[in-house]
Order: C-alpha cells, then sequence, then structure tokens
C-alpha cells in the first residue's frame, strides 16, 4: 500500500512517537486513539493520515464518533455540527469557533507515528 506521507529512512521511532499500525485505520473513518491522557482522532482518506485532537473545541465531545467529510477533508461533531478542518486544525462552522490541534504524522513500514510536542517545550 502506497501512503503519500510515507517517509524512508531512518526509523523515526527515536524522535517520533507511534500512534497505530496503518491497517488499524480505515479509510474515509475516524480513529480514536489515546497517548497518556492526549486523545487524538486519526483519519486516512486518500493515501494520506491526517490526525488532529479528538474533543471538539465548543463543549468537548469526541469528534471521532461524528461523520468524517473525506471530500472536502473535515470532521464534523456529532453533538451540534461544528465542521473543522483536518488540515489546519480551523473551526470552520459554530457554534466552535476555536481551532483544533494537529499532529505531522509519519508512515515507516506499517506504523504510524506523530510528532508530540516536547514537554517543557512553550513553542
Ligand atoms: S460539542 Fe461540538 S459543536 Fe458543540
Amino acid at each position: 500500500m502506497a501512503i503519500a506521507n510515507q517517509q524512508s529512512g531512518p526509523n523515526p521511532a527515536k524522535e517520533w512517537e507511534m500512534l497505530c499500525r496503518v491497517s488499524e485505520l480505515k479509510n474515509g473513518e475516524a480513529t480514536r486513539i489515546e497517548i497518556g491522557d492526549l486523545k487524538l482522532s486519526a483519519s486516512k482518506i486518500n493515501e494520506s493520515i491526517y490526525v488532529v485532537s479528538d474533543m471538539c473545541t465548543h463543549a468537548n465531545y469526541s469528534l471521532s464518533d461524528g461523520p468524517l467529510h473525506a471530500g472536502n477533508l473535515t470532521i464534523e461533531c456529532w453533538k451540534h455540527g461544528a465542521q473543522f478542518c483536518l488540515s489546519t486544525g480551523a473551526a470552520l462552522t459554530l457554534p466552535a469557533t476555536k481551532p483544533l490541534d494537529t499532529f505531522p504524522t509519519k508512515v515507516y513500514g506499517e506504523n504510524v507515528y506523530i510528532n508530540l510536542p516536547r514537554k517543557g517545550n512553550n513553542e
């Protein structure tokens, strides 16, 4: 399987946290994944993988439980219908106004890695 953001070279596990295996993500669906107390929503669309924070910025409901709109790269909150861009995290429709956090990903072999902010880094 070819993944658009697939990387080659050194194993990124030394700098990146493993998120899941590629096979755990269904094309066109959001999957909730937790790393420690961080709740994430991972989506595979057209051979690219998008990871955003899973909690809606309007009222903390899980976005992975709502519909994914693969055609326009958005995820919709099932509770009140706010839509967010999977690429930028931007809140595109009310009632949400604050963006989601987004996380860069790399695929190495069958594994998906995520770049998390380092603790103590205020940037
Ligand atoms: S909780 Fe998501 S739009 Fe209200």
